[in-house]
C-alpha cells in the first residue's frame, strides 16, 4: 500500500496504476461504514484509492473542525488489511493552496435540509470531491447513502460539470440496535448512546405508517418528531419526508419518500435517513 501525500505524486502513481481505479474518499477515523465502500470498491476495481482528508471549508466556524476524530495509524492498518493500493493523505496546504480562490456551489439540491442548517457545508464538500475526482481521475466513486443529501449533492456536480466517475451509492450499515455508524459516535456518552436510538425508532416509525397506508407526509413527520422530542436529551434540527431525488418535502405520498433527520444528542449532531 502506497501512501501519498502530494497531487504530483498521485500522478506519478495514477499513470502506473491498474484500470478501472476505485476511490473511496473520507476524513478518517474508518469505522465498518467506511470499510464497506472500501471493500465494495476492491471487489470492483483493479486498483483501490482511499483518501483521507479533514476538509476544512466543510465545517463551520462553530463547529467540530478541531474536536474532529482522527487516528491515522488505525487507519492505514485497516486499510492495508482490506487490500487498499494507494492511500491519499494530502495536507490542508497541499488542497488549499495559498492564492486558492475557487469554490463550487451545487444548486437547489444543496440548499434544502443539510444545506440551509450548515451554511456553506455543501460548497466545501463539492469543491473537495471537484478537486478529489480531478487529483484521483476514479472510474468509480464510493459514497455511504448514511449521506443521503451529499449523494445527491455528488451525483449533480459529477452530472453538471462532465466529470467521468461512475457513483457509487452504497448501503447505511448500522450498530445491531440500529444506530448509523458516524465517526462522530465516539463523542456519545453512554446515556447519548441510548439516546440516539430515537433517530432509528422515529424512522422505523415512518416506514411502519406507510406500509399500513398513511400517505399524509405531514402525519408521518409528526409522529417522528414526538418520537424524538419525547427523548430529553435529544434536539431536533429538522426532520423531513421528502422526494428521494429533489429532496423537496412531499404532502402526499404516492410512491417511495425518503425520512431524513439531523438530531442534536447532547453536543453531538447526527444525521440518518432511510427510504421508505
Ligand atoms: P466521512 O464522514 O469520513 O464519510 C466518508 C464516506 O463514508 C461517505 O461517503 C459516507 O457517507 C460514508 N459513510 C459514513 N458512515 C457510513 C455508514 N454508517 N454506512 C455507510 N457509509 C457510511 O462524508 C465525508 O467523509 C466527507 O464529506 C467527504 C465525502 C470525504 C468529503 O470531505
Amino acid at each position: 500500500m502506497k501512501i501519498i501525500k502530494s497531487v504530483s505524486e498521485f500522478r506519478e502513481a495514477y499513470k502506473n496504476a491498474d484500470k478501472p481505479l476505485g476511490l473511496v474518499p473520507t476524513m478518517g477515523f474508518l469505522h465498518e461504514g467506511h470499510m464497506s465502500l472500501v471493500r465494495r470498491a476492491r471487489d470492483e476495481n483493479a486498483t483501490v484509492a482511499v483518501s483521507i482528508f479533514v476538509n476544512p471549508t466543510q465545517f463551520g466556524p462553530n463547529e467540530d473542525l478541531l474536536d474532529y476524530p482522527r487516528d491515522m495509524e488505525s487507519d492505514l492498518a485497516m486499510l492495508g488489511n482490506a487490500g487498499v493500493d494507494l492511500v491519499f493523505a494530502p495536507s490542508a496546504n497541499e488542497i488549499y493552496p495559498p492564492g486558492f480562490d475557487t469554490q463550487v456551489d451545487v444548486g437547489s439540491i444543496g440548499s434544502r435540509l443539510e444545506g440551509e442548517h450548515r451554511p456553506g457545508h455543501f460548497k466545501g464538500v463539492a469543491t473537495v470531491v471537484c478537486k478529489l475526482l480531478a487529483i484521483v481521475r476514479p472510474d468509480r466513486c464510493y459514497f455511504g447513502q448514511k449521506d443521503a443529501q451529499q449523494c445527491l449533492v455528488i451525483q449533480r456536480l459529477n452530472a453538471d460539470l462532465n466529470l467521468g466517475a461512475e457513483i457509487v451509492v452504497c448501503p447505511t450499515i448500522r450498530e445491531p440496535d440500529g444506530l448509523a455508524l458516524s465517526s462522530r459516535n465516539i463523542n456519545l456518552n453512554p446515556d447519548e448512546r441510548k439516546a440516539s436510538l430515537v433517530l432509528y425508532q422515529a424512522l422505523g416509525k415512518a416506514k411502519d405508517m406507510l406500509e399500513s397506508g398513511e400517505k399524509d407526509a405531514e402525519e408521518i413527520r409528526g409522529a417522528m418528531r414526538r418520537i424524538i422530542e419525547h427523548e430529553p436529551l435529544a434536539e431536533i434540527d429538522y426532520v423531513s419526508v421528502a422526494d428521494p431525488f429533489t429532496l423537496e418535502e412531499l404532502n402526499e405520498i404516492s410512491g417511495e419518500a425518503l425520512a431524513l433527520m439531523a438530531v442534536r444528542i447532547g453536543k453531538t449532531r447526527l444525521i440518518d435517513n432511510m427510504m421508505i
